[in-house]
């Protein structure tokens, strides 16, 4: 756990496709937002109960089945409103847009809108830490060759990201690399794809063309 300018944030494991959800919340006020529910969400419930904290909203990253599957189980169980892009999630309480800012007691997260892996993929970021969904992981990023994915905008929404402080923290919706979460000037060393000088050797390595 990490405590980011009054957000902490737990990083729980939530399928057996490696992914992750998050847990955020004021320490203060035990005010939090849930995030990609996945397949386990009662994890999520328990780690949030465990705390004391209670969920007013659930942000999905994107609308892929291994991120929203556990939705329901969140909104019936602790009454959230569902906050997402909607490019991709069309049925959202709160259809967010870039730069909007939510407040969570006495923290905040900004969202940052970041297509390529889906349109309406998105980012959070509170504090010194990025969740940073299916766009960014540990030494790798989102595949760009599936139905709405778009990899020129994966690749500008990266340098977007890659433009934070090198000390962000990194927390990916997926636990694919070394280490569970990183931050961005390990990515900067270790992820061959934000390594790439440009846009087109960008579009070979993520795609495999030669
Ligand atoms: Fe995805």
């Amino acid at each position: 756990m990490v405590t980011t300018a009054g957000l902490d944030i737990v990083q729980v494991s939530a399928s057996d496709m490696d992914n992750f959800s998050y847990l955020l919340y004021c320490p203060t006020s035990k005010v939090g937002a849930a995030v990609d529910p996945s397949f386990w969400p009662e994890r999520l419930l328990a780690e949030a109960k465990k705390r004391g904290v209670t969920i007013e909203i659930l942000f999905n990253t994107h609308g892929h089945r291994d991120h929203v599957a556990g939705n329901a189980a969140i909104l019936a169980e602790t009454g959230a409103r569902l906050a997402a892009h909607p490019l991709d999630v069309e049925a959202a309480d709160i259809p967010v847009s870039d730069n909007q800012t939510f407040k969570l007691g006495e923290g905040a997260l900004t969202v940052l809108h970041t297509p390529g892996h889906s349109p309406g993929s998105i980012c959070l970021y509170t504090g010194d830490a990025l969740l940073t969904g299916d766009t960014l992981f540990v030494t790798r990023v989102g595949r760009a060759d599936l139905a709405g994915s778009d990899v020129e905008a994966l690749y500008h929404s990266l340098r977007r990201l890659a433009g934070y402080p090198p000390g962000t923290r990194v927390f990916p919706g997926h636990d694919y690399g070394p280490v569970p979460a990183s931050t961005l000037a390990y990515e900067q060393e270790h992820n061959p794809y934000l390594r790439c000088p440009d846009l087109a050797s960008f579009i070979r390595l993520r795609l495999d063309v030669s």
